[in-house]
């Protein structure tokens, strides 16, 4: 029987000689536009997801720890049991009202609330079907909810329709990102819906690197192209830079959730605290200051987009991801290195968060860029291509 540090070391040797392994390398200082990993070592963050730059905010810091001093460090028990609190429903409000639906019902996390809502309204007896590109936590709900899953080919509108109209499953649900989040393309929403409404289908939207970033006062993509999922789940630890998550459908839905959904049940609730912060930074992003980030944010994509298609390598700015792709981890991992000698952040994205042979640079642009940072880093990165 081997031990299970040789079991650790043996996988962790495999994957080193693949090319695939990863380490964590904590930061020194807040979230920002610029961080310090080594000491002295001062870098622009081109990776993180802290889209309106407000996971350093000082104001949803300062409501974080007013929460606390209010309602304490933690919920203490599940939601059901004691964990729930006045600050819960108040966010809860904000964001439904925000999304114009019924109701919203909060989650720890964004991975936690998918591999929540999808068993809820899928089984055994039904048919999920999944774009190939879907985020890890859509594609772990899918297993968890035990029905049969059909994973179509990216916004494959005609593999969708083909499916959906063969099917003799009790129950249909489609799920997609709304915006992928290791390619930065968006789902075809409009055409999704048009689709699961003329076959009876639910169709269930990822809005986890959307809130806060498209739509009016930000409330996502669904609301810019004007569509109602019957499931609309997004992220606070992304854009509005907390952490947790939220569905926003009727009231129906949150409260069968709140009876079925496992990982609601059966796990301590978001500390109120939280709900204060979340509360806070939803504020700024759905006020003039929110209009004013998503601008600044855009004017990076753009200015991004067009430095990438002067190098040769033309991108789409239709959202703040922006994938780079090389193609085999090492040269990913090598070009990230350069790029961090060059004073970048910019991780190499690998198999299996991306398929083999697309490892990639994934950019992320942020309100908290300035343009000469944009700039800085297209420089960066034409130095590290070419001494690759
Ligand atoms: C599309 C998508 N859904 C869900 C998640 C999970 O969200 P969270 O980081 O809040 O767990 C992420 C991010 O990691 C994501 O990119």
């Amino acid at each position: 029987m081997p031990l299970v540090d040789d079991i650790a070391r043996a996988e962790l040797e495999q994957l080193s000689a693949r090319g695939l392994l990863r380490t964590l390398e904590p930061l020194r200082t807040p979230p920002g536009a610029e961080i310090e990993l080594r000491p002295g070592e001062r870098l622009v963050n081109l990776c993180s997801n802290d889209y309106l730059g407000l996971a350093g905010d000082p104001r949803v810091a300062g409501a974080l720890a007013d929460g606390a001093r209010q309602w304490g460090a933690g919920a203490g028990a599940s939601r059901l049991v004691s964990g729930d609190f006045l600050p819960q429903h108040e966010l809860e409000g904000a964001l439904a009202a925000l999304a114009g639906t019924e109701a919203a019902l909060l989650f720890n996390s964004g991975y936690a609330a998918n591999c929540a809502i999808v068993p809820v309204f899928a089984g055994p007896e039904d048919l999920i079907l999944s774009d190939v590109l879907n985020h890890a936590s859509l594609i772990d709900g899918c297993r968890l909810s035990r029905a049969r899953v059909e994973v179509f080919p990216h916004r494959d509108l005609a593999a969708v329709e083909r499916l959906l109209a063969k099917t003799p499953a009790r129950r249909k649900l489609l799920v997609t990102d709304a915006i992928f989040s290791m390619d930065g393309d968006r789902a075809p929403l409009r055409e999704l819906q048009a689709l699961c409404d003329a076959r009876g289908a639910l169709l269930m939207v990822d809005e986890a690197h959307a809130t806060g970033v498209f739509g009016p006062r930000g409330a996502g993509l669904c609301a810019q192209e004007g569509v109602q999922p019957a499931l609309r789940m997004g992220t606070l630890s992304k854009a509005l830079g907390v952490a947790g998550a939220y569905v926003a459908a009727s009231r129906a839905v949150c409260d069968l959730l709140v009876n079925r959904a496992r990982p609601l049940v059966f796990s301590t609730a978001l500390p109120p605290a939280l709900a204060c912060a979340a509360l806070e930074s939803l504020r700024i992003a759905t006020g003039p200051e929110g209009e004013q980030r998503r601008a600044r944010l855009w004017s990076n994509v753009r200015r991004f987009a067009a430095g990438l298609e002067a190098l040769g390598r033309p991108a789409s700015a239709d959202s703040p991801i922006v994938p780079f792709i090389l193609g085999d981890p090492d040269t990913a991992v090598q070009v990230a290195a350069r790029l961090r000698e060059l004073g970048h952040l910019a991780k190499a994205i690998r198999p299996p968060t991306v398929p083999a042979g697309t490892s990639r640079i994934r950019f992320a642009l942020s309100a908290a860029h300035s343009a000469a940072q944009v700039d800085a880093a297209l420089a960066a990165l034409r130095t590290a291509l070419l001494v690759k």
